[in-house]
């Protein structure tokens, strides 16, 4: 049997969960679960699995992560998105034992967000620091723009090797 399984540590965020399902003419309501509590203190089970974490800043997600990568195998998945610290974030992806089986950037009501699907498989490439086919897609141009402005008067010593990678990209 398959479940879909929402994790949330905000009580207020759960009763509205609850009720939006309760109201919705979602069918098989009933594999639907919900658990509040962090996603740090989650017990996977053993089957194959897709793991959402999104909305967050990176260093939570990074977090949350660690602390899932302990439990899942090959056959799972992770797909994040990341609303903060990204360049943190993909540091330490690309230190991790996690692959890249793809990525992406959407633009939602002017806002970007960069999509990254994970897995544990070795065979798989490692997660770039800044990413690479992002920038090649339909949005990467717009986004790079966008980037370069956000970070143009970063002095960190991070955000300046990200704008050197943003400026040797176009080139
Ligand atoms: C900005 S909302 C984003 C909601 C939705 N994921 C989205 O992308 O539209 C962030 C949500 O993450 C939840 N959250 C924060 N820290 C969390 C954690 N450690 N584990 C699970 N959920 C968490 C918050 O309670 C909140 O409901």
């Amino acid at each position: 049997m398959k479940f879909i399984h929402l994790v949330d540590p905000s009580i207020d965020v759960i009763n509205k969960l609850k009720k939006t399902i309760k109201d919705s003419y979602i069918p098989r309501k009933e594999i639907i679960k919900l658990h509040y509590k962090k996603e740090q203190e989650v017990v996977l089970e053993k089957d194959s699995k897709i793991i959402f974490i999104a909305g967050m800043g990176g260093k939570e997600i990074g977090k949350i992560l660690q602390h899932l990568i302990l439990q899942v195998t090959a056959n799972d998945r992770f797909v994040i998105s990341p609303h903060r610290n990204i360049l943190e974030l993909r540091e330490f992806l690309a230190s991790s034992p996690l692959r890249l089986v793809d990525e992406t950037v959407i633009n939602e009501d002017g806002q970007f967000y960069q999509i990254l699907c994970l897995c544990l498989n070795d065979g798989l490439s490692k997660i770039s620091q800044f990413g690479h086919k992002i920038w090649m897609g339909p949005l990467g141009e717009e986004y790079r723009a966008h980037q370069l402005k956000r970070y143009e008067h970063h002095q960190d010593p991070l955000s300046r090797k990200f704008l050197a990678f943003l400026t040797d990209f176009s080139s």
